[in-house]
C-alpha cells in the first residue's frame, strides 16, 4: 500500500475508533484532513488529548485506540436503590480547609457524596468545588451564610440561595438541584420559595458538637437504615477523620453509598417539599 495511502487508512481507524469509544463528542464536527493528512494541523487545539492520542508514531496506534469505557449516562444510576440498602452521605457548611482531604479519602474508597456548600465560602475554594463535580460528587445549596431561613424576608430567602446558585455554578459550572436549609429550619412559607426539594437528614451524628470520630462512627451505624441520609460537616478535622472506617462499615453492612440524586431516584422528588429519607416499603 502506498504510504500516504497506508497513514490515510490509520487514520480513518482512529476516528472510526474515537467515534465508537464515545469519544467523538470531542471531536469538532466540521474537523477534516487536509492533503498530506497533517492531523495536528486539521485538530488545531481543540482537544489535547486528541492531539496528543493522534501525534504518537503510528506503530503505537493499536494502544492508542484501546476501548474506552464510558461513564453510566446520567439518568442511569448504577444501583437501584429501591432494591439495594443505599445511604447518601452529606456534608454541610463547606468548602473549608479539610475539604481536599476529604474528597481524596472519598476517591480511594471510591463512594460519591453530596455537599451542601455555603455560598461565602466557595469562592475561596473554587478548585475544591470544581473538584467534587469531576469526581462525580453532588453538590446542594446551603445559603450564602447559614442564616435561619425562617427569620428571612421573601426577598432576603432568595438572594441567598441564588448569591449560593450563582457562586456554585461560577466555580463548578453547575447549579445545585438541592436546597439544604441550615439549622433544618423551615416552614410552610419558606418551603414555597424553594424551586428545589429541601434534602434535610434523619441521621445526625452531631460531628460538629462532640469532634469525636469514633462517636461519629458509631451514631452513623446506630442510626443508619436503607435510605437514609447521614448529617455530618466537612468543615471539622474530626468528621474528614471519621469517613474512612465509617465507609469500611457502611459496606460491610451491605450499604451502597450514593448521591441525594441516586439516592431518591424513581420515587417522588419535588420542589418546594422536604424530605429527611427515601422512603422505604
Ligand atoms: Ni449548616
Amino acid at each position: 500500500m502506498p504510504s500516504r495511502l497506508r497513514v490515510t487508512a490509520i487514520i480513518s481507524l482512529v476516528f472510526s475508533a474515537l467515534v465508537l469509544s464515545g469519544c467523538s463528542a470531542a471531536l469538532h464536527p466540521a474537523t477534516t484532513l487536509n492533503d498530506d493528512g497533517d492531523l495536528l494541523q486539521a485538530l488545531g487545539d481543540q482537544d489535547e488529548r486528541v492531539t496528543q492520542s493522534l501525534a504518537v508514531p503510528t506503530t503505537l496506534v493499536p494502544k492508542v485506540v484501546a476501548p474506552v469505557v464510558a461513564p453510566p449516562a446520567p439518568d442511569e444510576p448504577a444501583v437501584n436503590c429501591a432494591k439495594a440498602k443505599c445511604v447518601a452521605l452529606t456534608f454541610d457548611d463547606g468548602p473549608g480547609k479539610y475539604t481536599d482531604r476529604l474528597l481524596d479519602v472519598l476517591a480511594k474508597a471510591k463512594v460519591p457524596a453530596t455537599f451542601y456548600l455555603l455560598g461565602q465560602n466557595v469562592g475561596n475554594y473554587p478548585q475544591t468545588v470544581a473538584r467534587m463535580v469531576k469526581e462525580g460528587h453532588q453538590l446542594g445549596n446551603h445559603t450564602y451564610d447559614h442564616p435561619s431561613i425562617t427569620r428571612l424576608t421573601k426577598a432576603q430567602l432568595k438572594k441567598q440561595i441564588g448569591a449560593t446558585n450563582a457562586a456554585v455554578k461560577k466555580a463548578s459550572g453547575v447549579v445545585p438541584t438541592t436546597f439544604r436549609p441550615p439549622y433544618g429550619a423551615h416552614n410552610s412559607v419558606t418551603d414555597k420559595l424553594v424551586a428545589t426539594p429541601l434534602l434535610l437528614w434523619d441521621v445526625d451524628t452531631l460531628d460538629w458538637q462532640h469532634h469525636d470520630p469514633a462517636k461519629t462512627i458509631k451514631i452513623a451505624m446506630q442510626e443508619v437504615h436503607s435510605g437514609s441520609v447521614i448529617l455530618m460537616h466537612d468543615i471539622h478535622e474530626t468528621s474528614v477523620q471519621a469517613v474512612p472506617k465509617l465507609v469500611t462499615q457502611l459496606h460491610k453492612d451491605g450499604y451502597t453509598l450514593v448521591t441525594v440524586d441516586d439516592l431518591f431516584a424513581g420515587q417522588s422528588f419535588k420542589k418546594s417539599t422536604a424530605y429527611t429519607r427515601r422512603s422505604t416499603r
